[in-house]
Formats: structure tokens, C-alpha cells, sequence
């Protein structure tokens, strides 16, 4: 039987990874949860967001699931170092994101864009200064950018003026590497390059989530499956706008299934 691979965020920022990763493992299939009735992640305590993620974590292995991906930044944070939850290999997007930085700038100078819960932790700034720790790091939390891209608000003038205000120390300080630490800032990619510039350096979780699952093959952790996939998103709480968004946000690529779930 073919077993899908497990992926959660808090809300549509995740589709931004499972998008990446149908695109680039063609045959698997995933299982995502989005836990919409519960989002924001990014302005709870760890213990909060813990307690939420243990419960996905656990809705996601009763999938049958072969690996859990953590596709939300604020939820990495607080499962840090932990790379298998009950037998089952458990990506985390924190560690691989920092090493990504580090190898694509050119200064050492990184900055990390991220909402208030993973801001606070300071997971990234740990991981970057133990990684390099030449390396300069500035942290900036953008908790009104979450709202924004679940209002489908892209390409919009308020965006990109509550951009402005997040990144003008960034832009004054001339940082040119960005780690976009949050899974729903892909959606405003767009915005965020009319601020920045084109010649930036922007470091997204999806590519850096492919590469830690090519890993996984690489090493004979996972076995790649062929033939028909099946993307199924379930959601805590479906309504008509996050249905008209996800299918937007995942085209070209096509849900099988999206169903509402209880956890
Ligand atoms: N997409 C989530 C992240 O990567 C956070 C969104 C939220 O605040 O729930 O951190």
C-alpha cells in the first residue's frame, strides 16, 4: 500500500511546501493538515503550540503517514533536535534554513523574517551563530503579514506598506540574505521583492524541506513510491474562501481530496 507523507502548519502558509515538494517528487503522496479553527500559531506560547503539534503529530501517524514534515516555522521551534516522532522521521525547518543562509551569502550578514512566537525563540539567531558564528544575524517578527496572506491580500498596497515599516531596519542596515521564517511569506514573495529588490537573497522553507526529503532517499530513510499519487488536504475548520485560496495557491497542481477533520 502506498503511504503518503505527513505535512502540518497552522493554516495555508504549509500549501507553499506541499506545493514545492508535488512538484518535485511527482509520484508521492501527501497528507496535509492545515489547523485553521486553531491559527495564529505564530502569537501563542511554546507550551501552546507544543501541545497542538503533538496532536497533529499524532492525527498524521494514525494517516499511516512515512514522514512528517513540520511546514510551519513557528512549530519547528518548539520540536528543535527531534528528528523522529514514534519511529517516524520528522523534518523540521529551522536548522537546514540557517545552513541554507549561510551558504548562499556573501557578507555574513543574514537576516531572519519570522512571526512573534518564532522570533521570541530565537531558533533561528542559536542555530545561525552555532552554525557561523562570524555570521551577523538581525530578527524581525511580522505578525500582521499571517492575517494578510490568509485574506488572500498579494499584490496589494497595504502589504506592501506594512512591508515597509517590518523592513526598514533590514534596508537600512543592508541585509541582502533574508530567511523568509515563515511559511506564508512565499504567498507575498511578490510584495516582499518590491521592497527588497530583485537582487536579494530570499531563503524559503519549501526548497530547503525538498532538499532535506532527497536527503531521506539519498539515504535509504524512505523509499520512493510510483504510479497514481493522491495530495489530500485536511483541514480543522473548512470554509469557502480557504478553498478558493488553497486551489489557487496550489495550481497548477490539483487536490485530490480536501476534507474537514477533527483532531
Ligand atoms: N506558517 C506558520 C509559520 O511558518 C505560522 C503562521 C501562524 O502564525 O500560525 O510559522
Amino acid at each position: 500500500m502506498k503511504k503518503a507523507i505527513g505535512i502540518f502548519d497552522s493554516g495555508l502558509g504549509g500549501l507553499t511546501v506541499l506545493k514545492v515538494l508535488a512538484k518535485k517528487f511527482p509520484n508521492e503522496s501527501f497528507c496535509y493538515l492545515g489547523d485553521i479553527a486553531r491559527l495564529p500559531y505564530g502569537n501563542k506560547s511554546p507550551e501552546t503550540i507544543r501541545r497542538y503539534g503533538l496532536q497533529i503529530l499524532d492525527f498524521l501517524k494514525n494517516q499511516n503517514v512515512k514522514a512528517i514534515i513540520i511546514a510551519c516555522n513557528s512549530a519547528s521551534t518548539v520540536f528543535l533536535g527531534e528528528s523522529v516522532y514514534e519511529g517516524i522521521p520528522l523534518l523540521n525547518v529551522i536548522e537546514p534554513g540557517a545552513a541554507a543562509a549561510i551558504a548562499i551569502s556573501e557578507d555574513n550578514k543574514i537576516a531572519v523574517l519570522g512571526t512573534s512566537a518564532t522570533i521570541r525563540s530565537h531558533a533561528y539567531r542559536d542555530t545561525l551563530k552555532r552554525l557561523a558564528p562570524e555570521v551577523e544575524v538581525i530578527e524581525q517578527a511580522c505578525p500582521l503579514l499571517v492575517p494578510l496572506v490568509e485574506e488572500g491580500m498579494v499584490d496589494d498596497s497595504i502589504t506592501e506598506l506594512v512591508i515597509r515599516r517590518y523592513l526598514s531596519d533590514i534596508q537600512k542596515k543592508n541585509f541582502t540574505t533574508v530567511i523568509l521564517g515563515c511559511t506564508h511569506y512565499p504567498v507575498i514573495k511578490s510584495d516582499l521583492i518590491k521592497v527588497l529588490g530583485d537582487k536579494v537573497n530570499l531563503v524559503e522553507s519549501g526548497d530547503v524541506l525538498a532538499e532535506q526529503l532527497s536527503a531521506l532517499y539519498q539515504d535509504n530513510v524512505l523509499v520512493k513510491d510510483v504510479g497514481t499519487r493522491q495530495i489530500r488536504v485536511c483541514i480543522t475548520d473548512l470554509t469557502d474562501h480557504f478553498e478558493r485560496l488553497a486551489h489557487q495557491l496550489m495550481a497548477p497542481e490539483s487536490i485530490s481530496d480536501l476534507e474537514r477533520v477533527v483532531l
